[in-house]
């Protein structure tokens, strides 16, 4: 049986034993202190399990340059998404390349500690406009770069523990441990699929699709950061639990386990991304749909998946899936899209994220074509607790 190369050939991995732990422990308070956010937090658990290979720290300004200019590592390889550690100009101001810094958590636990190669100060503008085309305020992207530090410090990093987590922990499985997972599967190919959303019939037709042609699913919900009006984490926990129990071969066929990553709304170049580091948890295949990634109007409905033909097949490694919009036809009796149902929209089921948000807040379940009844009693019953007092 193969095993699908990481990126680069080689999973990384930058988590040291409890054994070597406690000398950088001990080292740490004498270096200066950079406080995480949630999204370099999230960076930092990828970059220590090998999810991000081959990356082994926070990029240096070669490599941030290749990324947002190129869409490549500067030895090459194919990368997308820039993966920065941000500084205030004043913490900059303190640090020197050849420094080491000690990583922590907000609550002051040390994660890691790296070394400082390269500290540069990046255009923000240009990343906005190469990484999410669009430097528009209300992309929560450019909001992000906006509310960071003006220094990006790069490097090797080396780290003590991972991020301490309340929940899923049982499902927070590494690139390791779901490769291994595959192989006592018996699964040569997995397609992956990504998503920030409960899951809904169109999500489960196209896992289900895939199904019909590669050995194994494995469902990655991220649960790293995303924006304020997404449906929480572990509400769409329970959503994926309700269709897993209900409506999946659970055991021989399907797997679920946490992405950690955070949520870049990056459409197209997360697509990619989102490609190669599912190659790094062993999945040779990707479901991309209609706006991957997306968020507003920033992208075309198809630009997630347009963007594989800049890169050889090679170079990517994993095979991507495409999908076309998916609804519900009545007069078909199922799911279908464009390429196989030949009746018009007044047939089809379509409900955009506000209509459903709508209902759920009256109270109301989204129908049966377009969510199953177990997910959406999940639902309502989280926009029952979040509904305003009064
Ligand atoms: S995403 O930001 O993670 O892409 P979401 O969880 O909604 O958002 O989507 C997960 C995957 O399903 C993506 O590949 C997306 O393109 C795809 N998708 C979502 N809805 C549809 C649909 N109605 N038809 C086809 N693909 C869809």
């Amino acid at each position: 049986m193969s095993w699908i190369n990481p990126h680069g050939g080689r999973l990384i991995n930058r988590l040291v034993p409890k054994s070597k732990a406690q000398a950088i422990e001990e080292r740490a308070p004498g270096l200066p202190r950079i406080t995480l956010n949630p999204r370099e937090m999230a960076d930092i658990e990828m970059i220590a399990v090998g999810a991000m290979s081959p990356l082994e720290g926070f990029m240096v300004a070669e490599d941030y340059d290749g990324v947002v200019e190129r869409m490549h590592l500067a030895k090459g390889l194919a990368w997308t998404i820039p993966i920065t550690l941000s500084v205030t100009s004043e913490q900059g101001g303190k640090i020197s390349e050849g420094d080491e810094v000690a990583l922590h958590d907000p609550d002051g636990t040390l994660l890691a500690v790296m070394e400082v190669q390269s500290k540069y100060k990046p255009d923000k503008m240009r990343e906005a406009e190469k990484v999410l085309r669009t430097t528009h305020d209300a992309h929560p992207g450019v909001q992000y770069l906006k509310s960071i530090g003006d220094f990006y410090l790069g490097g090797p990093l080396t780290a003590v523990r991972l991020p301490e987590h309340r929940a899923f922990n049982e499902f927070r499985l590494t690139p390791r441990e779901t490769r291994v997972l595959f192989k006592a599967k018996g699964w040569e190919t997995v397609a992956a699929f990504q998503t920030r959303n409960p899951i809904h019939r169109a999500h489960e037709y196209l896992q289900k699709c895939a199904l019909e042609i590669v050995d194994g699913l494995l469902i990655h919900p991220l649960m790293g950061a995303t924006k304020a009006d997404d449906i929480p984490g572990p509400v769409r926990w329970d959503c994926y639990d309700a269709l897993l129990n209900n409506y999946y071969p659970k055991k021989d066929r399907v797997a679920i386990s946490v992405f950690p990553a955070a949520m870049r709304y990056a459409g197209p170049s997360e697509a990619i991304w989102h490609a190669i580091v599912r190659k790094n948890y062993g999945c040779t295949h990707l479901i991309v749909g209609r706006d991957h990634a997306g968020v507003g109007k920033y992208y075309g409905t198809y630009d997630a998946q347009h963007i594989f033909k800049e890169f050889s097949r090679e170079e990517i490694g994993l095979t991507p899936l495409y999908f076309e919009h998916a609804f519900y036809c009545r007069k078909c009796g199922n799911m279908a899209s464009i390429k196989t149902c030949p009746h018009g929209n007044e047939e089809h089921v379509f409900l955009s994220g506000t209509k459903v948000r709508e209902m759920l807040s009256r109270g109301e379940a989204p129908p049966a074509e377009f969510t199953r009844p177990e997910v959406a009693r999940v639902l309502l019953r989280h926009a029952k607790q979040n509904q305003p007092a009064g």
